[in-house]
Parts: C-alpha cells; structure tokens; sequence
C-alpha cells in the first residue's frame, strides 16, 4: 500500500467556476489522471494477489459505483461483481454510526475470495459493520480496497489492503462521493466552498 500523505501536497486546481456543477467546488485535491494512476497501480496488485483465486469483488454503495467501474477494468482476472447499499450519512457531513443495509448481496459469499470496495474511510464505523457482517458468512478470505482514507481520525482500526489516497479530514466530494446526492459525477475529488453547505441543494 502507497497511500499519499496529507504532507505530500495535494495538487490544487482550479475548477471551472462558470459551469453550474462545478461553481461550488473550492478546490480540487485529486484529478481525474491522479485517480486512474491510483487504479492501474491498486489494480496490477490485487491481479498480481488474487492469481488462481476465487475474486468476487463487492462494491458499497452508493459511492463506490464509480470506482468500481474503473476498477474491475485494470484488474486482468475472471471476477464477479456485487453491491451492497447502506445508509449512513443522509444529507449531513457526519456519520452517525448507524449502519443500515439497504440492499444485500445477490451472492453467497461462503468460501469466496471478498474485496470489499469501499469509495472512503472516515470514522471507519461503516466498515467495521460491513465487515463483521461478511466475516459471519465464511468467506475464504475477506479483504479491503478504500479508495480514500482521512488520516487520524478512524474510530475503530480498519485493516486497509489496498488504499488509492491517505487525504486531510476534511469533507470531500466528486468520484462517486456526493454531498446531499449531488457532486458524484465529477471526475476528480475536491472540497466544496463554504456556500455550498448553507445554499439549497
Ligand atoms: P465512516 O463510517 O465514517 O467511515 O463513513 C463512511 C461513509 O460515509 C462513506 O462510505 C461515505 O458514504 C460517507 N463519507 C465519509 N466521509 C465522506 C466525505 O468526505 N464525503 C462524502 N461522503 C463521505
């Protein structure tokens, strides 16, 4: 695992302020080529990890349907794909460390090789619900990909095998992540201003 640390200096770029999807963002912490060297590099490890194995990777949604998506593509192995939905955040920006599931998977996961995609870490409560959960149907090994990480802040330890970006505890948007559902489609990650949290969505 490479993770980049907050100290690197996360690129800053601007946005495109005229564009009515991109007017709220503050500032761009990962672009759209830094997320797909992430994934080639995260995707020739678990091809390189999961050889001759019995890969079924589940993808958490919603965020992790974008990365998923690139994902499974730089992974040169047969594999299945699954989803698991679960509510944890609404509209706010905290987590309230209640777990639902909204939908579960359509596999039996028993004996399998599970990589659970996750788009990012932050108190890791999500995690660790969905992973004691798995562990109870025996895979044969169940294993972690959190795209991003925030440093220091994780309630409970979360053993991440493949992880894209350590970034600042700050609350980011864009690759799948959204705030009040919106933002998900940006190709980059990014802070938003300020305004964007007080003006209806
Ligand atoms: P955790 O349980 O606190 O680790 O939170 C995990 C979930 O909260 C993620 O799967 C996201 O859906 C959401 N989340 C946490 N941090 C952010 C953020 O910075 N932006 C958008 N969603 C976030």
């Amino acid at each position: 695992m490479e993770g980049r640390g907050a100290s690197s200096g996360l690129e800053q770029v601007r946005a495109h302020p005229s564009s009515p999807l991109e007017r709220d963002i503050e500032r761009i912490l990962i672009t759209e080529r830094e997320i797909q060297e992430a994934l080639r590099r995260i995707g020739e490890e678990i091809t390189r990890d999961y050889a001759g194995r019995d890969l079924l990777l589940v993808g958490v949604l919603k965020g992790a349907f974008v990365l998923m998506a690139d994902l499974c593509r730089y992974i040169r192995l047969p594999l299945d794909v699954d989803f698991m939905a679960v509510a944890s955040y609404g509209a706010s920006t905290k987590t309230s460390g209640v777990v639902r599931i909204l939908k579960d998977l359509d596999h039996d996961i028993e004996g399998r090789d599970v990589l659970l995609v996750e788009d990012i870490v932050d108190s890791g409560l999500t995690l660790n619900y969905l992973l004691k959960n798995l562990r109870g149907r025996r895979p044969a090994s169940l294993e972690v990909c959190a795209f991003l990480k925030k440093t220091g802040i994780q309630r409970v330890e979360i053993d991440v095998r493949y992880c894209g970006f350590e970034i600042p505890p700050e609350f980011v948007v864009g690759y799948g992540l959204d705030y009040g559902e919106k933002y998900r489609n940006l190709r980059y990650i990014a802070t938003l201003r300020p305004e964007a949290y007080r003006e209806p969505r």
